[in-house]
């Protein structure tokens, strides 16, 4: 396990020891000898772990604590105590330290001691990228033929580092085929972070992306770090590529060509390695026309380019996706849910011009509102309905009596909705008999 180490002491034997025992387990070691010589140190770069001294002369253990904390949240600190000031060091785990260690100590319980806090921030690193992820590692759903060979895309693309864009309408399902990437790679383990370039306000997604030192602007009283040194050895989804601003498009650039990253303030670069895939329901080829989007940085991301094709134009996908959320939104209410197939099929019909997220919406509603397990076509909205209903708005005239016909069943689906499929109130509200009513249901196929 990797980790930079800061060791505070000002007593040379001490200080030399302990640096020389950590770095023999593979970590980076700094020393300095008092407070205010750490806080310089942390102000240039990012500890995993400070393991300080409590009495020294100028700024004691305590303090530089509480410094650290401020400038570093994530930074642990562990202090070193001499025999008889137990309390101090009581006082410095009330004030946010991880732990302490009294003097003499065995080498050993302080490297185990460190390990342990290592390991603790890998995992809290790792739920960060979980919550990130959560909701979002769904199974990609579909039969259909561009369905089997995206999926199949996909598998191979997993396999390399390459950056990738993808590219579809809004809902097609972009988001799920990158976490789908990033969880089929050998980064599976390693965080997964998600940035909407859209959604962020201008002036803040540098120091989103990049991070920044304390004091680098107004208002940056902490150092933070941005989210590709979250994603360090995993995996960066940069959604809606296409609206990222020309002035990061510069610095996008120059971070896939060097692989490094500077934080605003910094002055110093970092090597990152993280696998960087793109998301945009834009057209990048036509904004790079209109002079929004840098032709260099377009042909970077399109490494391997990803078409997410709509729903409509795989519309076999429909029945498949259907029975998945019913199934995954019934489950959730502890009921069993159907299609009546003439249902089925105007949602085959439909076009569907929100995509998968239309579709998944729709079958949420329904799953609330229906109010019987299976569905009737009558529960569904006008518009997916209203495609059957054709030869009423054609301009074309038609026969007679498949005009009237298709009059009577749209009269009787909106009776059907009205009274939530209440037959007898359907019927009171056509004035015709209930029979009359099943009779005309029979005919139609309702
Ligand atoms: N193939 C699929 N199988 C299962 N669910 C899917 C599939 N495609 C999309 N979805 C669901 O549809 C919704 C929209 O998907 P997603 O957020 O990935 O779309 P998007 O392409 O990123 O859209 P936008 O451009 O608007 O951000 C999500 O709830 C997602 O779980
Ligand atoms: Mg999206």
């Amino acid at each position: 396990m990797t980790g930079k180490i800061l060791i505070v002491e000002d007593d040379d034997i001490m200080r030399i020891t302990v640096v020389d025992h950590l770095q023999l387990q593979g970590w980076q070691v700094h020393d300095c000898t008092n407070g205010s010589a750490a806080l310089t140190a942390l102000n240039q770069q990012y500890f995993d772990v400070i393991i300080s001294d409590i009495r020294m002369p100028e700024m004691n253990g305590d303090q530089l604590l509480t410094a650290v904390k401020k400038l570093s949240p994530r930074t642990e600190v562990i202090m070193m105590t001499a025999h008889g000031s137990t309390q101090d060091a009581i006082n410095c785990l009330k004030n946010g330290a991880a732990d302490y260690i009294l003097k003499p100590f065995d080498l050993d319980d302080l490297t185990c001691r460190v390990q342990r806090l290592l390991q603790i921030q890998a995992i809290k690193a790792r739920c960060v990228s979980l919550e990130n992820t959560v909701g979002r590692r769904q199974p990609l759903i579909g039969s259909s033929a561009p369905m089997q060979k995206l999926l199949n895309l996909i598998s191979q693309v997993s396999q390399s580092d390459s950056t990738v864009l993808i590219h579809g309408e809004s809902g097609t399902g972009k988001e799920l085929v990158a976490a789908a990437i990033h969880f089929e790679s050998s980064r599976a383990e390693k965080p997964y972070i998600r940035v909407n370039c859209a959604a962020i306000p201008d002036g803040l997604l540098e120091s989103e992306l990049f991070g920044h030192e304390k004091g680098a602007f107004t208002g940056a009283d902490q150092t933070r770090p941005g989210k590709f040194e979250l994603a360090d050895q995993g995996t960066i989804l940069l959604d809606e590529i296409g609206d990222l601003p020309l002035h990061l498009q510069v610095k996008l650039l120059r971070v896939l060509q060097e692989r490094e990253i500077e934080r605003i303030g910094a002055g110093l670069p970092t090597r990152i390695d993280v696998r960087v895939i793109c998301a945009t329901t834009k057209n990048l080829a036509d904004e790079v026309k209109q002079g929004r989007f840098r032709e260099d940085l377009f042909y970077r991301l399109q490494v391997i380019p990803l078409t997410v094709p709509p729903l409509r134009e795989r519309s076999t996908d429909i029945s498949v996706l259907t029975a998945y959320f019913l199934e995954y939104f019934g489950g959730e209410r502890g009921r069993t849910f159907k299609l009546s197939g003439d249902a089925m099929q105007a949602l085959e019909r439909y076009p569907f011009p929100g995509n998968v997220r239309e579709l998944r919406n729709l079958i949420e509603r329904i799953t609330v509102l229906a109010p019987a397990t299976e569905i009737q076509l009558w529960d569904l909205p006008l518009e997916i309905r209203g495609i059957q209903e054709d030869c009423m708005t054609n301009e074309e005239p038609c026969q007679l009596s498949t005009a009237v016909a298709q009059a009577e069943r749209s009269c009787i689906l909106r009776a059907l909705e009205k009274s939530s499929g209440n037959k007898t109130l359907a019927a009171e509200i056509l004035g015709i008999s209930r029979k009359n009513l099943w009779e005309k249901m029979k005919l139609y196929a309702l």
